[in-house]
């Protein structure tokens, strides 16, 4: 009765890698019990996530081809697209979330469209002599937004971190009629080295360079906070800290700061130590899963993107 903080599923986001095929289920290595789903098994997961009475699932995008333009982002037969026709259509009661961003799209791997800077002689793409453009790499986010609305997306999650972009989609969505789509900002997101094993899910590791220039500095709370402050200001109505358990600090500051949903990610590379240390045998895996999850309400988000979903439903259940 005492108890302050109570861990259910009914705030868990459960992430899915979506690939080319049919009855793909491939693991991802550095992700035991994580796989890249095609369309036909994703809607099965789907339906079994539902069971279990998760209400939200969010999509991430292995298209058939990449360039420069991340095409296969915004294209109305994209991958995630089609994914969300199939699953609303299978589970209609699903909150489906989609991820917008291009480093999945891109064949470079990075979160926007690269530009190479005059005056840098070197023949070797090393850090500097690139430069990611920020208002025309928002004209394709939006455009990957208003495409993944159109496709029954519920609730839109800018992941890229450029600036604009949350104001930008709220505009495009609201002039084609989706005045009530609302937009989960990836407000928070750090340049993080927890994302490792998800850039192997995803296979969106950047070819060079890395993604310091868009995504925020690990040292910087108050930056987080007026990272959060714009979002919400360009019309985000809910907001994400990302990473999670290294970030417990800045959960609880937007938490007393903002009052908007809020919602921490524990990513890929928070999923990974735990299940290696438990393969291990050196931690008790599930207490641990439990634990991380707790601690992560506790510190004031009420939904939590993790890998551990189902994991953690059917042992609350
Ligand atoms: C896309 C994106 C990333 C993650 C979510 N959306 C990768 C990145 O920024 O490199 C990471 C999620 C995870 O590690 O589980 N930009």
């Amino acid at each position: 009765m005492v108890r302050e903080t109570r861990l259910s599923p009914a705030g868990f986001i459960y992430p899915l890698f979506i690939c080319p095929g049919e009855g793909v289920r491939k693991e991802v290595r550095s992700m035991p019990g994580v796989f890249n789903l095609s369309i036909d098994e994703a809607v099965k997961e789907v339906a079994e996530v539902k069971a279990l009475g998760i209400p939200s699932i969010i999509l991430f995008g292995l298209p058939e081809k990449k360039d420069v333009v991340a095409t296969g982002a915004w294209a109305d037969e994209g991958i995630v697209q089609q994914a969300t026709r199939a699953i609303k259509r299978a589970v209609p009661e699903v909150l489906v979330m989609g991820d917008v961003c291009l480093c999945e799209y891109m064949s470079h791997g990075h979160c926007g469209i690269v530009k190479k800077l005059e005056g840098h002689s070197s023949s070797k793409a090393a850090e500097g002599e690139y430069e990611i453009v920020n208002d025309p790499s928002v004209e394709l986010l939006a455009k990957t937004a208003l495409s993944q609305a159109r496709a029954g997306v519920d609730i839109i999650a800018p992941s890229d971190m450029m600036d604009g972009r949350v104001g930008a989609i709220r505009s495009i969505l609201d002039k084609n009629g989706f005045e009530n789509t609302p937009i989960l900002a990836y407000a928070a997101k750090f340049a993080s080295g927890f994302y490792g094993p998800f850039r192997e899910a995803a296979d969106s590791a950047p070819a060079f360079g890395d993604r310091r220039a868009y995504q925020m500095d690990p040292a910087n709370i108050r930056e987080a906070m007026r990272e959060i402050e714009m979002d919400l200001a360009e019309g985000a109505d809910m907001i994400m800290v990302k990473p999670a358990i290294a970030y417990l600090d800045v959960i609880a500051e937007a938490r007393r700061r903002f009052d908007v949903p809020l919602a921490a990610y524990q990513v890929s590379g928070e999923y990974a130590m735990i299940k290696a240390a438990a393969q291990n045998g050196w931690i008790d895996h599930d207490r641990v899963m439990l634990e991380s999850l707790l601690s992560i309400q506790r510190a004031g988000a009420s939904m939590v993107l993790t890998y551990f979903a189902k994991e953690a439903a059917r042992l609350l259940a």
